[in-house]
């Protein structure tokens, strides 16, 4: 499957002094990151660090103390969540939220943009006219879960699925709303070993379709696999940035972070 092109021009997502304020303790403290695009940035960093922090500024669910948030020329700084959304940035959730009543299947068609979306909501809402009125999303939605490895999972009530299941199902949710950047909140946490495997592989396939991927991960042996570059958050602030291997092997990482 296609899902973009590698031609394409892709602006770059970046942050500048980009800072957080809880109650005057700095959760992001002047971070500058710009995330190489069609790349995997990994970031890393002990629990409280600021990465989901993060994630939440760059999405839009809550408001920069100071600094700003740009997309190629565009400054997203001020714009809601689903403004960010429908600019191409899409984000995993650390606990994942699927709809869980819904089939896999269900789950990919309702996230296609301007689809069922609005009739799904009505009271009258009928499961078999949706699927018979939905025929081309039906079709795309299968094909983004063969992507995904779960084809075989179309009809499995969302909720039935295992937790790794449910991340690749998120992410086929966020390639439905058409996101080129991904923002993923430790997508291989609690996730069982066989379908780890196929998480980073699809991690890597995305990235060789033109996606930019950045994602927060506490497991050393992901990143050092897939990440090309890797930021370290330690409380608040960026500690240390380069290649994985020379950012893991480093001091100040293997003290802030590794305790060691
Ligand atoms: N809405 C909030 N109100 C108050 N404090 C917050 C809020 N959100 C985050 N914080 C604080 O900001 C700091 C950073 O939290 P954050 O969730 O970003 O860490 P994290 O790096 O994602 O940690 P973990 O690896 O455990 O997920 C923590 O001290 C946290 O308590
Ligand atoms: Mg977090």
């Amino acid at each position: 499957m296609d899902l973009s092109r590698r031609t394409d021009n892709v602006p770059t997502l970046e942050v500048k002094h980009l800072s957080r304020f809880f109650g005057g303790v700095a959760a992001v403290n002047n971070v500058s990151i710009a995330f190489t695009p069609q790349r995997i940035t990994a970031l890393i960093g002990p629990n409280g660090a600021g990465k989901t922090t993060l994630f939440n500024l760059i999405g839009g669910y809550i408001a920069p103390t100071s600094g700003a948030i740009l997309l190629g020329t565009g400054d997203l700084t001020t714009r809601k969540p689903w403004e960010i959304a429908r600019l191409g940035i899409g984000r995993l959730f650390q606990d994942v939220r699927v709809f869980g009543k819904l089939t896999t299947l269900e789950n990919i068609v309702v996230a296609f943009p301007n689809q069922v979306g609005e009739m799904f909501w009505q009271p009258i809402f009928q499961r078999a006219q949706m699927m018979k009125m939905e025929r081309p999303n039906i079709e795309r939605a299968q094909a983004l879960l063969e992507f995904v490895t779960l084809a075989d999972k179309a009809n499995t009530v969302a909720e039935n699925l295992s937790f790794g299941q449910q991340k690749l199902l998120a992410i086929a949710r966020l390639l439905a709303m058409d996101a080129k950047i991904l923002l993923l909140d430790e997508p291989a946490s609690g996730v069982h070993p066989a379908v780890l495997d196929s998480v980073m592989d699809l991690m890597s396939r995305l990235v060789d379709q033109g996606k930019t991927i950045i994602f927060i991960e506490h497991n050393i042996s992901v990143v050092l696999e897939l990440a090309h570059w890797v930021y370290v958050l330690d409380d608040s602030e960026v500690v240390a940035f380069g290649l994985p291997d020379e950012v893991i092997h480093d001091r100040v990482t293997r003290e802030a972070y590794l305790g060691v």
